[in-house]
């Protein structure tokens, strides 16, 4: 069902290989954080070494909006990298230009280089075509791994494969795989768990998914703009009035599909010290907000999941950087990891609980992509995976 030529299609013996990959990574002091999004292009990189390529690789970091900031520089990602793999990785302080171009003709097969931001030129966004061509010009084939920016038609994503034949990495086939497979011919019951702070984030994705799934359970911020939707005052809850009104129509149109807590944890601020009290969903008395899900709504959640077949996971049920508020998340990350059926949890905040909680090597795939997944899941064509030889 993936389409498009991968790394498997290729000789790339004695090439210089441009991989666009997503190390759009947290650093921190420095140094990088998390560093799941480089592990996960590993199988690609040395899949090419053992095949004897030269290796270019490239990636934005954050949004320095076209202009140099040290802040954003990859150099901690090449050495975070070399560490990673155990070899020297050679480091370019552009990604275009002299410094680029010389670079990348001192390397030789069996080697890895690796380019300053992307994003440090405002071509890149723009998908500069004399800016990609530039970059092409650097290697003789591209491949694009870079699955969590497949979604961006940017010069180093979509502007290079016209330049370069581009074909798929193994992480960007396996997630296309996984989530292909839900949003064209998911397993039965189907189950999509949605959070986080907002519903115009997600208003694609849930209509495309009340189509596919049997139930979608709501939690997070998103969910007080539909009990004020219908017709609960939230109090100091967080809400998007802006939403109200789509809210009123996905709930109508998803009939019983779609499923709210029904009961939620208040507090008295937003802080993990505030008081708190437990209370069924109904008018949310004043001074208090919405802060997680409720336990008899993480019993009832649970239920739903555990007999699914496909469960999709986007966004978390609470608050759950603050201990107080985190048993939603938690529970519900706990019944996707116990779930028999394929799981898959993707988006930032979901992926960091489900990691947290310890149970992420019970979950079937974990995304790389937070807006690439929601994409995808909206049923959208990746302008990154689209530029690909098909097969
Ligand atoms: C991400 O972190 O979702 C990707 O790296 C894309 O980053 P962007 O949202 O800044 O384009």
């Amino acid at each position: 069902m993936f389409s498009k030529k991968t790394i498997r299609d290729i000789d790339a013996k004695g090439k210089k290989v441009l991989v666009r990959v997503d190390f759009n990574v947290p650093l921190k002091d420095g140094v990088v954080g998390d560093d799941t999004r480089i592990q996960a292009a590993l199988p690609t990189i040395k899949y090419l070494l053992d095949q004897g390529a030269a290796l270019i690789l490239c990636s934005h970091l954050g949004r320095p909006k076209g202009e140099v900031n040290e802040k954003y520089s990859m150099k901690p990602v090449a050495e975070h990298l070399s560490k990673v793999l155990g070899m020297k990785v050679a480091f370019a302080t552009d990604c275009i230009g002299p410094a680029a171009e010389a670079a990348a003709k001192e390397l030789k097969a069996g080697e890895v280089l690796l380019l300053e931001n992307t994003r440090f030129h405002a071509g890149e966004e723009k998908n500069d075509l004399d800016m990609a061509k530039q970059m092409a010009s650097l290697a003789d084939l591209f491949v694009n791994d870079a699955f969590g920016t497949a979604h961006r038609a940017h010069a180093s994503t979509e502007g290079v494969t016209h330049f370069l034949p581009g074909v798929a990495g193994f992480l960007l086939e396996k997630e296309i795989k996984y989530l292909g497979q839900v949003v064209s011919d998911p397993k039965k019951p189907f189950v999509a768990i949605m959070g986080g702070a907002k519903i115009s984030d997600k208003i694609g994705v849930i209509k495309n998914l009340l189509v596919k799934a049997d139930s979608i359970l709501i939690g997070g911020g998103m969910a007080n703009t539909f009990f004020k939707a219908q017709g609960y005052p939230v109090a100091d809850s967080l809400v998007e009035d802006e939403a109200l009104e789509t809210a009123t129509a996905l709930l109508k149109e998803a009939g019983t599909k779609l499923r709210l807590p029904v009961d939620v944890v208040l507090a008295d601020k937003f802080d993990n010290e505030a008081d708190t009290k437990i209370v069924m969903v109904g008018p949310i008395e004043d001074g208090w907000r919405i802060l997680d899900i409720g336990p008899e709504t993480i019993q009832s959640f649970g239920k739903v999941i555990e007999g699914a077949e496909t469960v999709v996971w986007n966004g978390p049920m609470g608050v759950f950087e603050m201990p107080k508020f985190a048993e939603g998340t938690f529970g519900v990350a706990k019944a996707v990891a116990a779930c028999k059926g394929t799981t898959i949890v993707g988006g930032g905040d979901s992926v960091a609980a489900i990691q947290q909680s310890g149970l992420a090597d019970q979950i079937t795939h974990i995304s790389t992509g937070g807006g690439a997944s929601l994409e995808m899941l909206e049923g959208l064509e990746l302008p990154g995976v689209a530029a690909l030889q098909d097969k």
